[in-house]
């Protein structure tokens, strides 16, 4: 990922402000694979389908739309920003930064949210990645050949009422992550050049197989005709929050690779392009995997199993399903892997700056901590299925909790700071936009569009207006 900067004078501070401890990204290229890296993952793949089925469809996914665009990438932008000025892990960056603006120390919290954040969204994911790495085996050694959709429905639900499978999945994917965490990431991002284009490739394939074999036209109208009066205050949460899942926003982790970027790139164009890249992916994946639904009579809203129950269908009936079906699951598993490595990476830069602790250390104890805490996930989807608070399991309560609320109150914080408490000196220094318009636009949506907008989901989900 980083190319490791050898600092000769290291009381220069200057020089210390200018490149992060850690190195830096050697190209903008790097950068924008790394980011991307980040951002397209289970969100995409997994989450968007089932959450856009549970919704009911058209309506939600412009709203979705409408956040990335209005909220998600100015704040993105934002906090690439503040990461690549402060150039160190989210909690010092927030600190000094509220320093040099002359604001209360307190901006530091953000960085803790962030860090908390990601603990618990990464305890999680790595339970789903763990359910696409058992799919991968499933699907290329042909368990699925000629499957009828209550076939592969009844699959999917033996195995998830298998706590010992998830269990075993789950911490086989904690330690991929973590050794690549330790290590470094550099051989992954080098992978993942070559293998989220792949991606791409298969997606638009498996689209070709649902435009022919699937009901293309109902998924398409399910898709992209709004129908208002299925959107509820909930909904709009849903959507907002996904925005920020989406893009990897309001955590810290994108503040973390901004760190690392180099100063004359510029962050509005490479924005643009993250956002697009996986916007482009998730409706790429809604497009494949609802004309399957619908084709078979399933329920768009069957929730998290969806694209397990989906996917398998297709693979089990196409030539060489099973070879197309193993690449689709396993290229998934990459997709998850070069997102999780930055959900730990804020947590375990701090450990490293801060508590002087050797990455490896690091990396061993937040890992151990995350990998706990997903045994409450593997458990609620099938022993404590029934356990419940406000009608939530313990994966709903974590994924409602960071997605819908964690996540979003950071980047209003992140708006607000960038727009409100940087100066505007700092800000346009920092962008280099060249057009005065540009950076209007841009400050002109952080400062009242974006914190306005999610104060007002907010409010409205609690009843208040
Ligand atoms: N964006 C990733 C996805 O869509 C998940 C993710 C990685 C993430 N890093 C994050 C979400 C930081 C929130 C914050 O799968």
């Amino acid at each position: 990922m980083i190319r490791l900067i050898c600092r000769e004078n290291d009381n220069d501070i200057e020089f210390m402000k200018k490149i992060s401890a850690q190195g830096e990204w050697s190209t903008r290229l790097a950068f924008i694979f790394a980011a991307t890296g980040s951002a397209v993952g289970l969100g995409n793949i997994w989450k968007f389908p089932y959450i856009t089925g549970e919704n009911g469809g058209g309506a939600f996914v412009l709203v979705y739309l409408l956040c990335i665009a209005l909220i998600g990438v100015p704040i993105m932008m934002a906090e690439i920003l503040l990461g690549r000025r402060g150039r160190q892990s989210p909690i010092n960056t927030m600190r000094d930064l509220a320093k040099e603006a002359g604001a209360k120390p307190y901006w530091r919290w953000l960085g803790w949210l962030g860090v908390i954040a990601g603990f618990l969204i990464l305890s999680y994911y790595s339970v789903i990645a763990g359910w696409a790495m058992a799919y991968f085996v499933r699907v290329s050694t042909g368990v699925f050949e000629g499957a009828t959709a209550d076939g592969v429905s009844s699959i999917f639900g033996q195995f998830v009422a298998d706590p010992e499978k998830l269990l075993a999945w789950h911490s086989l994917f904690m330690i991929m992550t973590m050794l690549v965490v330790a290590r470094g990431v550099k051989g992954l991002e080098r992978a993942v050049r070559f293998l989220m284009p792949a991606l791409l490739v298969l997606l638009l394939l498996l689209v070709v197989y649902a435009m022919e074999q699937g009901d293309f036209a109902q998924a398409l109208n399910f898709l992209f005709s709004a129908d208002f009066s299925k959107i509820t205050s909930e909904s709009i949460l849903t959507a907002m929050g996904h925005a920020f899942f989406t893009l990897s926003l309001g955590m810290g982790a994108i503040m973390v690779y901004g760190s690392y970027l180099p100063d004359k790139v510029s962050i509005g164009s490479t924005t643009l392009i993250i956002a697009l890249a996986d916007t482009a992916v998730a409706l790429l994946a809604g497009l494949a995997i609802f004309p399957l639904v619908f084709a078979n009579g399933l329920e768009p809203s069957s929730g998290p199993g969806l694209i397990f129950q989906t996917l398998p269908i297709a693979f089990g009936h196409m030539d060489y399903g099973s070879v197309f079906g193993g690449l689709f699951f396993l290229l998934l598993v990459f997709a998850a892997w070069s997102s999780s490595i930055s959900l730990i990476e804020p947590a375990v830069a701090w450990l490293v700056e801060n508590k002087n602790m050797s990455r490896m250390r690091a990396c061993i104890l937040s890992g151990t901590t995350t990998w706990l805490l997903g045994i409450g996930t593997v458990l609620s989807f099938n022993l404590t299925a029934d356990v419940r608070l406000f009608d939530k399991t313990f994966f709903d309560l974590l994924d409602y909790l960071t997605a819908n609320i964690m996540l979003p109150l950071g980047g209003l914080c992140i708006a607000l700071f960038v727009g409100w408490v940087m100066s505007r000196d700092d800000s346009m220094a920092e962008l280099k936009m060249k057009r005065p318009l540009a950076y209007g636009i841009w400050i002109f949506l952080l400062k009242y569009i974006s914190p306005t907008a999610v104060l007002i989901v907010f409010l409205n989900v609690i009843g208040i207006i």
